[in-house]
């Protein structure tokens, strides 16, 4: 652990007061009321604050951390490529990033053999948009109604919620929103303009929401019977999280594009990734290779971060970790639920992206609260605010998960007292 500062609290009055001058005034109040103090030091599951207090990390940087903060093997691979090449010439070959995606293309389902590598969730998002239009001729893009592809102006068009989409219409044309988990709605929608269907295959941000396990199958052949492409966005579910590799392992269905980002850089450097079929890529690049590029995109530092990323994963056995301690979390997190059912509405999830409803989005928030008071750092999802979600790192283990759920159970103890007390 680093040394903290001089003085602890005049240092986070400090950063806290910059925060609400020069960056984000309404965040730093809600930072804040929550009792937030300033990131310090971080090492596997646990974060430090500028105070010396320490936090369990089950919110996990909204996914990104699989392998826990600063994974040795991910920050070993770093620092070497530090000291060689960090950044692209741009015009010669690359290999980490030639690597990552042969790599990717033996692990990812389907048959997706050519990947172009970007600096976060929304520019995947972006480029996939791009390759469905591209590849079809088509404009018309089905999407969800609660999903979230990000918040730059093309994914923030199949993003689902208004409350983010409004303010910046008109956004692109072309984007019709039906309910998740509701195949009979796409079915409405397909027609011979349809350029793609867009789709989480649990929706994160949306509350954790997992369909019927036809939902993806029927859109699979619907995507087939119309000539439209299946653009799954495992932006959060990908690389273990669900405890299979992939949030579509649990359905069997194939996509025709696939976007990467959070977890792929090891928690270490951002990187995001589009994947897609090679017919599908030749449509995309046959006339321009230079159609879609990015300065910063498939740099080596985020390549060789994720090269090791995907490495450990294998090697540590974190797919099925994340399987074994979720179902552990989720059968305790259920226990607290049968026993305070006129506050939690249910509990869901697979592997480690588990959600909890509450009845009110102020019981959550009083949770959080409380959580944060006594060691755990969780979240609201960002499209449904009545849900905490519980993304904890994959590496975490049963006696971090056993942490996780006595604060839980600790915490909605209070917050129900309080919300009892108040409403009398
Ligand atoms: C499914 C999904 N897609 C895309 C994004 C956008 O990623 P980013 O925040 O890196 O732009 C997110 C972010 O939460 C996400 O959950």
């Amino acid at each position: 652990m680093r040394p903290l500062p001089e003085n602890p609290e005049a240092f986070t009055d400090q950063i806290a007061e910059l925060t609400e001058r020069h960056l984000n005034p309404g965040l730093a109040k809600v930072l804040r009321f929550a009792g937030l103090g300033v990131e310090w030091y971080a090492e596997g599951c646990y974060i430090w604050d500028a105070q010396g207090r320490k936090f369990l990390d089950c919110l996990g940087g909204y996914g990104m951390f699989a392998l826990g903060h600063r994974h040795p093997k991910v920050v070993e691979a770093v620092k070497r490529q530090l000291d060689a090449m960090p950044m692209p010439s741009k015009i010669m070959f690359n290999a980490p990033q030639a690597q990552l995606a042969e790599r990717l293309a033996q692990l990812l389902p389907g048959d997706l053999q050519y990947s172009f590598f970007c600096n976060s969730g929304t520019e995947a998002v972006e480029g996939a948009i791009k390759v469905a239009r591209k590849a079809t001729g088509r404009l018309k893009m089905i999407s969800t109604i609660g999903s979230y592809h990000g918040k730059t102006m093309g994914s923030l068009s199949a993003s689902g919620r208004e409350v983010y989409r409004k303010p910046f219409d008109p956004l692109l044309p072309g984007f019709v929103h039906v309910p998740f988990g509701d195949a009979d709605a796409v079915a409405q929608q397909m027609d011979e303009q349809t350029a793609g269907v867009i789709v989480e295959p649990i929706q994160g941000e949306g509350g954790i929401r997992i369909p019927p396990d036809d939902y993806l199958p029927r859109l699979r052949a619907l995507c087939d019977r119309y000539g439209a492409l299946l653009v799954i966005d495992e932006v959060q579910t990908g690389l273990g999280r669900t405890g299979k590799w992939w949030g579509v392992d649990h359905s069997g269905v194939r996509p025709d594009v696939v976007t990467l980002a959070k977890s792929l850089g090891g928690g270490v450097l951002p990187i995001g990734s589009f994947s897609a079929r090679a017919d599908i890529w030749e449509e995309m690049f046959h006339e321009n290779p230079l159609l879609h590029t990015s300065t910063f995109g498939g740099n080596e530092l985020a390549c060789v971060a994720g090269l090791a990323t995907l490495q450990t994963l294998e090697e540590d056995g974190l797919v099925e970790n994340a399987q074994r301690v979720g179902e552990k979390l989720l059968r305790g997190l259920r226990q607290v639920q049968a026993e305070y059912p006129d506050f939690i509405q249910e509990v869901r999830g697979r592997g480690l992206m588990i959600g909890v409803e509450f009845h009110e989005a102020d019981f959550g928030e009083l949770t959080i609260t409380n959580m944060i008071q006594r060691g755990v750092i969780a979240a609201y999802t960002l499209n449904n605010p009545k849900v905490i979600r519980m993304e904890p790192p994959l590496i975490l283990s049963e006696a971090d998960a056993e942490f996780a759920l006595q604060v839980f159970a600790e915490s909605v103890v209070s917050a129900r007292e309080l919300v009892q007390m108040v409403l009398g």
